[in-house]
């Protein structure tokens, strides 16, 4: 029994935020922020619309994608670092939203690698014989963004990608899975308040500490050898070689990450997914909304070889890899 992807779907919100805007607002350059990160502009939500609500446009796209109603569902998770409330969980949320049956939906934090870490616990329960599981990666970074530190703001969007993970007796889908974290690595990327570390107080929101924080160049180390790790890992428990991968989507962090994991495995740059340019970093989102994108404009094709690979806060890092 295997579990491969039925249907996929994205959605962003309107709003477009370019990087002369940022110009305007912290003492940064466009010039910098393209060659140092990649990005271009990044999509900023309305201060009314919550993750749950991109969650549910992208849901919508993926089970139109899938052709299977929210009736179908036996299962929904969604990864977010920055769900609606503590409680409910998002999951919980879009399940009600969507008009979905009673079924078990939960949240998944494993910052910007939650989608794939979901998808392998997705492919666990496909294994036990559940079938149409619906796996979310919502984000609205910008809303626990601080918009005065140069070093983040600069990097960070909203957005929302979703897939339907299906069962199958065919050769195809999920093939490997690799998956590893690093907790001593906690303070280089993190929010420090708002949780019982730090609960919210005057204090905390006088110190910005509802935000992110992030030592960029301190996490850029490791994210570059964990994300070819987690490729080289995902090939060799499935006796493939980066040669073999029609299609590398890496998480959306920084095109100098993503240059450098394509060149150690040989892959060129045309046979890689990229968003950041549109998008900025979108976390848990940046994979589906690549693999939507990569669908969408036929640049994978069934029977190809698609590796997917994250790194992110935690550190959390790991791969799936495909057979579409
Ligand atoms: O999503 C998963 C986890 N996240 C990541 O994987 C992100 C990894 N890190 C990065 O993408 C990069 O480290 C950044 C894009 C965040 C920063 O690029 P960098 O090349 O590592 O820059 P840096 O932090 O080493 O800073 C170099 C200089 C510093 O100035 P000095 O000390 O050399 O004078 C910074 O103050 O660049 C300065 N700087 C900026 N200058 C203009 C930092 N941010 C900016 C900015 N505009 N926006």
């Amino acid at each position: 029994m295997n579990a491969y992807i039925a249907g996929v779907g994205h959605h962003v919100p309107d709003k477009v935020l370019t990087n002369t805007d940022l110009e305007k607002m912290v003492d940064t350059s466009d010039e910098w922020i393209r060659t140092r990160s990649g990005i271009i502009e990044r999509r900023v939500s309305e201060p009314d619309i919550p993750t749950s609500d991109l969650a549910i446009l992208a849901a919508q796209r993926a089970l139109k994608s899938a052709k299977i109603s929210p009736k179908d569902l036996q299962m929904i998770i969604v990864a977010t670092a920055t769900p609606d409330m503590f409680f409910p969980s998002t999951a919980c949320l879009v399940q009600a939203k969507l008009g979905a049956r009673k079924i078990m939906s939960f949240d998944i934090g494993a910052g910007c690698s939650g989608w794939l870490y979901a998808l392998s616990v997705a492919e666990g329960f496909i294994k036990k014989g559940y079938d149409n599981i619906l796996v979310i990666g919502a984000e609205e970074l910008t809303k626990i963004t601080d918009y005065t530190d140069r070093s983040t703001c600069i990097l960070l969007g909203d957005a929302a990608g979703a897939a339907i993970l299906k069962r199958t007796d065919e050769d195809r889908g999920i093939l490997s899975t690799y998956f590893a974290a690093d907790g001593s690595y906690g303070d280089l990327l993190y929010m420090p308040a708002g949780g019982t570390r730090m609960p919210p107080s005057h204090e905390s929101i006088d110190n910005k500490m509802h935000y992110l924080k992030m030592q960029g160049n301190e996490v850029f180390k490791v994210a570059v050898r964990a994300m070819y790790e987690s490729a080289h890992e995902v090939l060799k428990k499935a006796h493939l070689k980066p040669g073999d991968v029609a299609f590398l989507i890496p998480h959306q962090a920084n095109i100098r990450i993503i240059e450098a994991t394509a060149k150690r495995l040989h892959i060129p740059m045309d046979r890689v997914g990229i968003n950041l340019d549109r998008y900025g970093n979108t976390s848990a989102a940046s994979i589906p909304i690549s693999l939507d994108e990569a669908v969408q404009s036929g640049k994978i094709k069934k029977g190809d070889i698609i590796c997917l690979v994250a790194f992110g806060a935690g550190f959390t890092w790991g791969g799936v890899l495909l057979r579409w």
